[in-house]
């Protein structure tokens, strides 16, 4: 296994010691889930189930047994384990790069805690080099473009991905995000705008990120 998936691997068998027995575990999207959705097979007879922020993920854990509820019937979500593509020092992130940002948000959202798992290389200074997702709904996609190059973003056309939820993707490059809940708000303020993927008004609480001496346990 490659280094880089072997950090990844221990930051999500870390995030088990979160899982409460008896709930419903909030599941996130991405390579490092894929690592966490296995782990949480060995504890599948412990919980209720989980709710899941991608058709991807619903697969893979209803391929291990563990049931998958539609969250609008879902109690409360004690815990969302969930990567990042990019995290800074607050626990804010930039999420998207899989597409599942709306759904992760939603989820994110509702539950208590959001435990971020992901390698040591997602920790930055300053949001941006990752290119942002936005959501949009497609027929709005050139007026967005155009609303966010007023932004100072440069917006590129994810060609080819339609999300879970039908809508297409811009992704934001050239962006030094000084002030991510400001532009979480102004992105958000864009007619067409679904979602983006700036997670700064409800970011993570802890982080666990995976490096070459051990998983090293963030708080925000
Ligand atoms: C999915 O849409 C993203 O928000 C993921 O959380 C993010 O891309 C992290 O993915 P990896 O765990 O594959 O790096």
């Amino acid at each position: 296994m490659a280094a880089s998936d072997e950090m990844k691997k221990a930051a999500a068998e870390a995030a088990l010691e979160y899982v409460e027995n008896g709930t419903i575990v909030g599941v996130g999207t991405g390579s490092t889930v894929n690592f966490f959705i296995d782990a949480l097979a060995t504890k599948k007879d412990d919980i209720e189930g989980a709710v899941s922020s991608s058709e991807e993920s619903t697969a893979r854990l209803k391929a291990h047994g563990i049931p998958v509820f539609d969250l609008n019937a879902a109690g409360p979500v004690p815990v969302y384990i969930d990567g990042a593509d990019e995290i800074n020092e607050h626990g804010q992130m930039i999420k998207g790069g899989g597409a599942a940002l709306t759904r992760e948000k939603i989820i994110a959202a509702v539950a208590e805690k959001y435990v971020c798992i992901a390698d040591q290389s997602k920790m930055v200074g300053i949001l941006g080099k990752f290119p942002l997702p936005v959501e949009v709904i497609p027929m709005a996609r050139s007026y967005v473009a155009r609303e966010i190059v007023k932004l100072g973003g440069d917006p590129e056309w994810r060609q080819g991905v339609t999300t879970d939820n039908g809508n297409w993707i811009l992704d934001v490059h050239n962006l030094e995000i000084m002030k991510p809940m400001e532009l979480e708000d102004k992105l958000n303020n864009i007619v067409g705008v679904v979602t983006n993927g700036l997670f700064a008004a409800r970011g993570a609480n802890i982080a666990l990120l995976g490096s070459p001496d051990g998983v090293k346990k963030y708080e925000f």
